[in-house]
């Protein structure tokens, strides 16, 4: 286990904030954990859980104590002839896990790759891209209760999946920390190409196969997206909007070019960088922070920006989008106060 005080942050925010935490607690394994979770100190705390702080916006100094796990390792749990059920440590890099997957030939998560975090977090958040989510391979989480220390197994359906959203983020429920995932990957790969842009790239490899996948999506993102270990950004900003099929309706009258993606319940997705891109904001800067030039939903440090300004820029992008098109944007980005 390790204990730092006044513990600096910057290696755990792809924002680069050179924010501070009061402690920093590293726990090794589950009976690491149970000590801190337990103790006495800990429970009159502030906490926060982090991953690899990719998905979070430090807005302070954080006042009270950040857990980070180093519970690691890729198991195999099961194989059969068509597939592999793999038991991972939360801390384990979301990435390494793909990687690992696709040089065995297992398929299921090679359109996920690329994508910054630890699996915990991966899995909290479900995260998604090109055609894929973590939740169409996940069969179950193993996690903690904050509260009663009880250890728990959520099936697949107790996660309550939905677009980036599972039930340990939603803040009404009880707290919990996962310390592993179990994913089911495929030994005769389902390829999954109906992003226009990945067919486009794969045609022009001699043959579609796991590692061409993964080379392609990562040829695809580095195009597009700016790489977090350079540029401070943590992805995606906002969550694309669900609108109602009147309101598209309405709108689709005076912006006939608005790209959209059908939804279930009479909803319509419309993709917030377009929302964005219109508003002008694309490849603008405020200060030290940027909207991407390649891509408008990524909000960048272009050095030595703080949380706070990062903020600001975010709430003058959803005030425009209101404004003009009456819809409101919701940060995919955790606001860390
Ligand atoms: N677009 C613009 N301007 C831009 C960029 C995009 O108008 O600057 C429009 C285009 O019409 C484009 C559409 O937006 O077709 C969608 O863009 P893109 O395919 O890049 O996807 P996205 O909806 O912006 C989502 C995920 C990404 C994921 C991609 C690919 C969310 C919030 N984001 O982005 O995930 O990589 O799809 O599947 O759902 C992340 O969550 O951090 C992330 C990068």
């Amino acid at each position: 286990m390790r204990i730092e005080e006044n513990y600096s942050l910057l290696a755990y925010n792809t924002f680069h904030l050179p924010v501070k935490a009061r402690w920093f607690m590293e726990y090794g394994n589950e009976e690491e954990l149970g000590r801190i979770v337990r103790d006495e100190y800990f429970q009159e705390c502030i906490s926060l859980h982090i991953g690899c702080g990719s998905n979070l916006l430090f807005i302070n100094d954080y006042r009270g104590i950040i857990l980070h796990s180093q519970i690691k390792g890729i198991q195999l749990m099961e194989e059969n002839e068509d597939t592999v059920l793999l038991r991972i440590g939360a801390a384990e890099i979301w990435d390494d896990v793909v990687a690992c997957a696709v040089s065995k030939g297992w398929g299921g998560i090679e359109n996920l790759s690329n994508i910054p975090g630890e699996a915990g977090a991966a899995a909290i958040q479900n995260i998604g891209a090109y055609g894929v989510e973590i939740k169409d391979v996940i069969e179950s989480v193993e996690a903690y209760n904050q509260l009663s220390f009880e250890k728990r197994t959520f099936t697949k359906e107790e996660c309550q999946y939905g677009y980036r959203y599972s039930f340990f983020k939603d803040e009404h429920n009880e707290p919990h920390i996962v310390t592993h995932i179990l994913i089911r990957l495929n030994k005769k790969p389902v390829y999954v190409l109906q992003y226009g842009k990945l067919k486009k790239t794969l045609a022009g490899y001699p043959a579609i196969t796991l590692a061409h996948i993964r080379e392609a999506v990562m040829a695809i993102r580095k195009e597009k997206l700016p790489d977090p270990g350079i540029i401070g950004n943590a992805g995606s900003f906002f969550t694309n909007p669900f609108i109602t099929e009147q309101h598209f309706n309405g709108l689709r009258v005076q912006y006939p070019g608005m790209p959209y993606y059908p939804a279930s319940d009479n909803q319509v997705k419309i993709p917030a960088a377009w929302l964005i891109e219109q508003c002008g904001f694309k490849g603008k800067s405020h200060g030290q922070v940027g909207v991407y030039p390649k891509h408008a939903l990524v909000i960048t440090n272009l050095g030595g920006a703080n949380g706070h300004e990062i903020a600001l820029v975010a709430e003058s992008i959803r005030s425009a989008v209101r404004e003009r098109f009456d819809i409101e944007l919701t940060p995919e980005v955790k606001y860390i106060d």
